[in-house]
């Protein structure tokens, strides 16, 4: 079992907790800019690459795709996933898989991720992957956590706890990055332990999405809502100075 694996299983539902509020970055800041970038998902075949608990799914269910898959990597984090959907009646299909290799020949209209892609290593491949599931002109819609976010993770050094001071930009350095998930840290239910993950910039993020033979069609970089300008100012100028999200838009040309 990779280490990643383990991690998400352990923090599942610290994770479902954490994000189940409407006040999350991902209600007010995220989602809704994806909502104006998907193309209409009515009678749509949809998978979402790396659904964790579902959320997304759920909501890209709604939408009326016809078909909608979830994976990951994570087992506990699919029971909740799994659960969410009987409780509600949804006919979501969640199944394990490891995204950073091919997993199914099974090919989708539109393809979804939200908050994936710095767990994987080779992004070349990952976005070979994503050519390869999508149907001729089928339409990728890709939330990463936005590379300025990504570059002030701690580099990765031997199993010790980084301190604040390690928190700081490094953009160009693409070693790899071990943290306290900040929502961890803060939940007294859990034990802090240290996350892995990787560092890409725009330019790995384009040279990638050429490469495999993608069209870029759009991207996002979301505002938090005007009104925390007032409300909240302190987590509004932080947004700003660090935001969460680059959201991607891509097509698989005919
Ligand atoms: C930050 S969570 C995002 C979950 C979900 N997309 C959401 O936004 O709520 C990251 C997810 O990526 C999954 N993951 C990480 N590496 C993966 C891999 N190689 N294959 C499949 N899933 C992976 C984790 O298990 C976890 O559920």
């Amino acid at each position: 079992m990779s280490e990643t694996e383990q991690n998400w299983d352990k923090m599942a539902l610290a994770y479902e907790d954490f994000t189940s509020g409407t006040d999350s970055y991902s209600c007010q800041i995220e989602w809704p800019c994806i909502q104006k970038m998907l193309p209409p998902l009515s009678g749509k075949t949809v998978i979402d690459l790396g659904c964790g608990t579902g959320r997304f799914t759920f909501w890209l269910e709604k939408e009326g795709a016809r078909r909608m898959v979830g994976a990951d990597i994570a087992d506990n984090m699919l029971s909740i996933a799994q659960k969410k959907a009987q409780e509600t009646g949804s006919r979501a299909v969640f199944m394990k898989a490891d995204i950073s290799a091919p997993f199914t020949d099974e090919k989708f209209d539109v393809l979804f991720s939200s908050t994936v892609t710095h767990y994987i290593q080779d992004l070349n491949a990952l976005f070979r992957l994503i050519h390869g599931m999508l149907n001729q002109e089928g339409v990728a819609v890709l939330s990463v956590m936005h590379p300025v976010y990504t570059a002030q993770y701690p580099i990765r050094h031997d199993s010790v706890f980084p301190t604040d001071d390690e928190w700081t930009i490094r953009y160009l350095d693409r070693r790899e990055r071990a943290y306290i998930q900040p929502w961890i840290e803060y939940n007294d239910s859990i034990d802090n332990f240290l996350s892995r993950s990787y560092h890409h910039t725009f330019s790995d993020y384009g040279n990638a999405i050429i490469g495999a033979g993608l069209e870029i069609v759009e991207m996002q970089e979301p505002l938090p809502p005007e009104e925390w300008k007032e409300k909240n100012p302190e987590r509004y100028d932080g947004f700003i100075e660090t935001p969460s999200f680059l959201i991607l838009k891509l097509k698989k040309p005919a």
